[in-house]
């Protein structure tokens, strides 16, 4: 063969390879309202940025006549591209070839970006869209996604690993995305679960759809697997470029400082106001996050699972912080399973990524109850402790209103070597809330009150004086628990003055294989 054909040739594969499942199969796809495997590697890369690995890689199964049925690539498109500028490595599962069946060399091609994203320290990004192990090939294609596992278990905490679920994703599929940082779902066209719907009918009875059973609400609102639902694939991408903007390329680094055209020292007089009289009345405190972040911007993660707490990314002069807030209007900003899950992974993910944490806090306690307790919450609300009590990076904690009980203690307190704890004036810290501590203190004087209105009388005064004790921010103060009380409409200032000064902090933990952390 002539050269010039030699080079004609490879340019027809390169065609032939882009085609993967053929136009009708491409056709199909963008039928159920999905993009193509490339499609999605083009919306997410930097242009032009893409460069390819195996593209010319083939199956190497011969059961069920496979030997006749070989497509370039074989369902997986890899490679690395930049988005803003920086390298990632990325896989895109390819539906339209063998449904993005995991064959053998498809899980070779996904090990190989791996590698070579550990070996150069940058993010691996898992477009997902897949029917799961090649049946075809039996064992040889459960191996290969053990292999993945292996690999996803090795790169975390060294390298940030984001899954994106933008099809089906059954089976033992859905485990290399569970070890994965972030996984960003989309509306209508995605899917996640161990069995499906014909599976959980025949074993256990229960009709469901898939949807019903694994969509993108489920798990953004029920189970907490995924981080982010998209309304469709192209936010889904969106999101991940803007999510990596906020992360460093591995756990050596630090997250990129962005220039900051907002005041360090913007007042906000609102938040002097936000808090109201009555305790027990309800605030957002996502307005609080919002009125003191850089352009009042917040990437809000899992926002609508366990929403009593608020966990997701945002900037003070440029520098990348993890913020985790109660959320009195919801549940009152209690602490339940959830909620202390949801955090607890999101400040372990800060910490192994070198990311400060900013902690607000309105918490009045534990949520109580039955099905709290079998459900463990014990183990759970542990799981924050724990986080919190390991996390070496900065830690701020600006106390708002609550902090009551254990939830005092879990929440980032000085005693969790919390680096700089502020309180605003309106901060209550005690053991708890007045009501309980009255009831407990004086249940013998007051049932020894016979008259009803001499009793409310008498336990009103209590509660006021217990108030005046302890619903206030100074009794901590005087312990140094708390650094300084601030005034509410300085604190994005505090904060980030905080964060310079904590800028070259290092604090480790003894040497270990590593911790039992709570599971
Ligand atoms: C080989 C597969 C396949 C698979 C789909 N295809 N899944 N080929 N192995 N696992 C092929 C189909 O034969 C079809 O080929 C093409 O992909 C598209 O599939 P359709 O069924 O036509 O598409 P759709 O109706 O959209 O349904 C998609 C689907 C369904 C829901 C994913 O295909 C399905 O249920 N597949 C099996 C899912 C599954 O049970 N996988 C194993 C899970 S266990 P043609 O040539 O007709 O276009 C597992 C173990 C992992 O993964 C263990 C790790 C620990």
């Amino acid at each position: 063969m002539a050269n010039q054909d030699k080079v004609k040739e490879l340019i027809e594969k390169r065609v032939q390879a882009r085609l993967g499942g053929g136009e009708k199969r491409i056709e199909a796809q963008h039928e159920k309202g999905k993009l193509t495997a490339r499609e999605r590697i083009e919306l997410l890369l930097d242009e032009s940025s893409f460069e390819e690995f195996d593209m010319f890689v083939t199956h190497r199964c011969t059961n069920f006549g496979m030997e006749n049925n070989k497509i370039m690539g074989d369902g997986i498109v890899t490679g690395h591209g930049t988005i803003d500028g920086r390298v990632v490595y990325v896989f895109a599962q390819d539906f339209t070839v063998f449904g993005g069946s995991l064959s053998e060399t498809f899980a070779n091609k996904i090990c190989k970006v791996m590698d070579m994203a550990m070996k150069t320290g940058a993010p691996v990004i898992g477009l997902n869209d897949s029917g799961g192990a090649r049946i075809q090939e039996g064992v040889t294609s459960l191996a290969g996604y053990a292999e993945i596992f292996q690999r996803n278990i090795m790169a975390s905490g060294v390298i940030p690993q984001i899954s994106a679920i933008f099809g089906p994703c059954a089976g033992g599929a859905v485990y290399s995305p569970a070890l994965t940082d972030f996984v960003v779902m989309s509306k209508n066209t995605s899917y996640m679960f161990l069995t499906g719907p014909k599976v959980v009918k025949t074993v256990t009875g229960e009709v469901v759809t898939d949807e019903e059973l694994g969509g993108a609400m489920v798990h953004g609102t029920k189970s907490g697997v995924a981080h982010f639902v998209a309304d469709d694939e192209r936010e889904g991408i969106l999101l991940i470029r803007k999510l990596l903007s906020y992360l460093p390329q591995n756990n050596l680094e630090e997250a990129p400082l962005l220039p900051c055209t907002d005041p360090i020292d913007r007042l906000e007089d609102a938040l002097n106001e936000i808090i109201p009289d009555n305790p027990n009345k309800p605030y957002d405190v996502k307005d609080v996050i919002h009125a003191i972040t850089d352009m009042h911007e917040f990437m809000e993660v899992q926002r609508n699972f366990a929403p009593n707490i608020v966990t997701g990314f945002a900037r003070f002069n440029g520098m990348s912080v993890g913020i985790v807030a109660n959320q009195p209007a919801y549940l009152a900003g209690v602490l339940d399973i959830n909620a202390s899950r949801k955090a607890a992974r999101f400040v372990r993910f800060c910490d192994a990524f070198n990311i400060p944490i900013v902690t607000l806090e309105d918490v009045p306690g534990f949520l109580p109850g039955t099905a709290q307790e079998y459900g463990g919450i014990i183990i759970h609300g542990a799981k924050l402790l724990f986080a919190y009590g390991e996390a070496t990076v900065p830690k701020i904690t600006v106390i708002l209103r609550k902090a009551y009980g254990g939830a005092y203690c879990v929440m980032s307190s000085k005693h969790l070597r919390g680096d700089i704890n502020y309180a605003w004036p309106t901060a209550e810290i005690a053991v708890m809330g007045p009501k309980g501590a009255i009831e407990v203190l004086e249940n013998k004087n007051i049932s020894q009150i016979t008259d009803p209105e001499q009793r409310a009388g008498y336990i009103k005064k209590a509660e006021e004086e217990y108030k005046d004790q302890f619903a206030n921010p100074y009794n901590a103060a005087k312990y140094g628990y708390i650094d300084d009380v601030i005034e509410p409409r300085n604190t994005r200032f505090r904060i980030i003055r905080a964060l310079q000064t904590l800028a070259t902090k290092k604090d480790t933990n003894p040497p270990k294989k590593h911790s039992n952390l709570p599971l």
